[in-house]
């Protein structure tokens, strides 16, 4: 397979759920590439971020304005975290992706924001980690140990394959919801959307094209989104 092959291959990767049980039910979990974890002030850590011990600001407004504005969050979740551990060496974010962990240090300023998001966007492209690119090699490094060479393991149960979730998705945040019991509900080309709330319902309906193109629904679900 060419580079080209895999890069339109992981662009156009459709979205997929799973089946995950808890609380003796079956729930919908949207398989994701990585996550994004922030160390914030906000979310109760004790370092990155605060002004008053001299550190620089963490702009977490501008994490979820990269984060929304590039249309990833159905590749790659955004989270803000308490204290990761390496208070020292803050302002500190980990990125979780292609079964790698990427900790970065010293993102002492908002121009680094959307470096980061590019390189999110470049591995999601190439559909595996890479290298961090020059302007942010010196922010990179390797907290965790490595593992034993050979030694890998497969975590967790085998996952159960799901053939009617992208019905259940609440297409504006990604969360499972079952059609029994969803109190709002919108139509659209044809098919019936559940939502987990009013607002999800209210920002669908502004621009319910947009949210089906974003996360690949249209097509998946059989809609033209080209017809309107
Ligand atoms: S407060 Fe950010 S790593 Fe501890």
């Amino acid at each position: 397979m060419t580079s080209a092959d895999t890069k339109t291959r992981v662009a156009r990767t459709p979205i997929k759920t799973i089946k995950v049980r808890a609380r003796d039910e079956d729930f919908r979990i949207v398989q994701v590439h990585g996550t994004l974890l922030v160390c914030s002030k906000a979310h109760g850590n004790c370092c990155c971020g605060w002004t008053e011990k001299g550190r620089a600001p963490v702009n977490t407004a501008l994490y979820s304005e990269e984060w929304e504005r590039r249309k990833i969050r159905n590749k790659v979740h955004l989270s803000f975290t308490g204290c990761l551990g390496p208070c020292a060496v803050g302002n500190n974010a980990l990125l979780q992706i292609f079964g790698q962990s990427i900790w970065f240090k010293d993102l002492n300023g908002d121009q680094y924001v959307p470096l980061i998001y590019d390189y999110i966007e470049s591995m999601l492209e190439a559909g595996h980690a890479l290298p961090p690119p020059e302007n942010l090699a010196d922010h990179v490094y390797a907290r965790y140990l490595p593992a034993p060479s050979g030694d890998t393991l497969t975590i967790g149960a085998a996952v159960e394959e799901d053939d009617d979730g992208l019905e259940r998705l609440d297409p504006v945040c990604l969360m499972d919801v079952d059609p029994a019991t969803a109190r709002w509900t919108s139509e659209y080309g044809g098919r019936t959307f559940y939502f987990c709330s009013p607002g999800c319902k209210k920002s669908f309906e502004r621009n319910p094209q947009e949210y089906l193109e974003e996360v690949g629904l249209g097509e998946a679900c059989g809609i033209d989104l080209k017809a309107g």
